[in-house]
């Protein structure tokens, strides 16, 4: 095994996301805001995060709700100025604890001032900075490619007679990443932050950054059913998602933050694992964590869980570091999908597996997705295509803090409507042994003190009915975690290990201290931690190290 010291922060710390319009308002505007944040840090240390990192906090016309730059290099004014901004990052530093930046490099704001240049005129230096086409024979767009957020991917120009491409709303047209003045310009931006301190980017859309050269066609998705699924989905988005130059473009932005020392890069990708695991890069020198979000797209099932967990860490290429993501501002919450029983089973999954676990803000209190009546509706997701659940609204709604109004989140109106903050808040379940967020906070606790948790090995156990099983282990301690998914109770053989387990942390707090030998019994919606002293070379025929 590798000594605890080899492996960086990235690999052993939980990441938190925030999402800054929701996490806490300072002023009463009813948006969350840095110094909000700032307000909250002994929290997060006190949950046993180790990173942050923050969605979006650039000057932005908000078409996306800050997905859509209009300077790469500034703050909004909504979430405070840039002299808030560095105090915030040395605070975070203070506390020992990195701060990770969202950054977009796919597209702009049709607002961004290289847009604004860019549609001037058909000879703009700045016009092959986006992708501009000529429309088609009959007028119409370039090719059919569509919009992730609903409807045509081009967008006419009236003044200069062509079409650019957005991969998202007609307000963020798509950078033209074949220009190698564009890699220098976001480059720059990248190092402006490098420079402040920042420890890393989360790279948005990574696998949309780089088009097919000759602009063909989308094949029909035969799978495709209007009813439930997002109008882009018609096509499958062969030749305008990862494309292999890609690789290239995420190679240098990896040099870029490797001028730097012990810096991250993250990369969002919608992919399957043949594809994802790409995003590493040849010699690992691509994204760091290309974010693995099997655990938010799966069934919640044991056995197609514990298949996914066994073929990623099969198929990851030497050297090449884990990663699991619970939940993020794009998907349903958490607690809404799997339901409050296996949100705590889920919260043991994540904080066990191996390598990188990012969270998303709320979880830990299990929030729920709130119904978002139609007037009040903001995600132009929702707009574009209503009625199909495609809104984002419901998991972007603002941190439950307390039971005072507002959830403690805002003096003000809160730009998105409060959940149901009476029962589920972290006042009240900070102070309760048996809720969610002292489960979360163990749970880190134990992750970050047992280096067999954070960097040890894996390896699978068994799959019984809707029980998982996998051991952890750095050779010295080994953890055999058990995982009931589902709602009847299961009794594992643990036959071929001897020696006694000691329950370390179970969902039920009463299994605690337990001493297993022989079986164990696992109650619906129940997960254990055993702990092992010399099961290594007993359970995997090795050595230490022999991996
Ligand atoms: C990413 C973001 C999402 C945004 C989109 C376009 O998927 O996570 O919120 O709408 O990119 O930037
Ligand atoms: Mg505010």
């Amino acid at each position: 095994m590798m000594k605890e010291s080899e492996f960086k922060w990235w690999q052993k710390e939980v990441v938190y996301q925030i999402y800054p319009r929701s996490f806490m308002d300072s002023d009463g505007d009813g948006v969350g805001d840095l110094a909000g944040i700032e307000q909250k840090l002994d929290y997060l240390q006190q949950l046993g995060v180790g990173a942050i990192w923050i969605s979006p906090i650039y000057p932005s016309p908000m078409a996306d709700f800050g997905y859509d730059v209009s300077d790469y290099t500034g703050i909004h004014p909504l979430f405070g100025n840039m002299e808030k901004f560095d105090q915030l990052l040395k605070e975070v530093h203070e506390k020992g604890m990195k701060m990770i930046l969202d950054l977009v490099p796919n597209h702009t704001s049709n607002e961004h001032p290289w847009f604004q240049e860019s549609r001037k005129s058909r000879t703009n230096p700045k016009r092959d900075w986006y992708i501009w086409k000529d429309p088609a024979a009959d007028g119409g767009p370039p090719n059919n490619w569509l919009s992730e957020f609903g409807g045509d991917g081009w967008e006419l120009d009236e003044q200069t007679g062509q079409y650019y491409y957005h991969a998202y709303l007609k307000e963020q047209p798509d950078l033209n990443w074949r220009n190698p003045e564009v890699h220098e310009a976001v480059f720059k931006a990248m190092r402006f932050w490098l420079d402040k301190g920042v420890d890393g980017f989360r790279v948005d859309v990574m696998w949309h950054m780089i088009k097919d050269d000759q602009f063909r066609d989308n094949p029909p998705n035969p799978d495709y059913s209007p009813e439930t699924m997002s109008p882009y989905r018609k096509l499958i988005p062969a030749y305008s998602t990862d494309q292999p130059e890609v690789h290239e473009v995420v190679r240098k932005m990896r040099q870029v933050t490797d001028e730097y020392t012990d810096r991250v890069l993250i990369g969002e990708i919608y992919l399957p694992v043949e594809k994802l695991i790409m995003y590493y890069g040849e010699g690992n020198k691509g994204a760091q964590l290309p974010f693995n979000f099997q655990l938010i797209g799966l069934p919640w099932d044991a056995a197609k869980i514990f298949a996914a967990v066994n073929d990623y860490e099969g198929a990851l290429p030497e050297g090449a570091w884990p990663n699991w993501v619970m939940g993020n501002h794009d998907k349903s919450r958490l607690a809404t999908r799997v339901g409050k029983s296996q949100a705590r089973v889920a919260a043991m999954l994540l904080l066990s597996l191996r390598g990188t676990p990012t969270m998303y803000y709320g979880e830990e209190i299990g929030m729920e997705d709130v119904p978002i009546p139609p007037e009040q509706v903001q995600d132009p997701h929702e707009k574009n295509v209503p009625g199909k659940n495609l809104g984002r609204d419901p998991q972007r709604t603002p941190m439950q803090w307390d039971d005072s109004s507002n959830a403690g989140f805002t003096t003000g109106d809160p730009w998105l409507p409060v959940g149901n903050y009476g029962q589920c808040n972290v006042a009240g379940e900070w102070q309760k042994e048996d809720s969610l967020l002292s489960l979360y906070r163990k749970l880190l606790k134990l992750r970050n003190t047992e280096p067999a948790l954070h960097i040890g090995d894996y390896f699978p156990y068994k799959c019984q009915d809707n029980l998982l099983s996998y051991f952890r282990s750095d050779g010295e301690k080994t953890f055999l975690i058990l995982l009931n998914l589902g709602s009847s109770e299961v009794t594992l053989q643990l036959e071929n290990i001897r020696e006694n387990g000691i329950c370390r942390l179970g969902t039920v707090r009463s299994s605690e201290g337990e001493e297993i030998s022989g079986e164990v019994s696992l109650a619906p919606d129940e997960g254990k931690m055993l702990q092992y002293n010399n099961a290594y070379k007993e359970l995997t025929g090795k050595d230490v190290g022999a991996r």
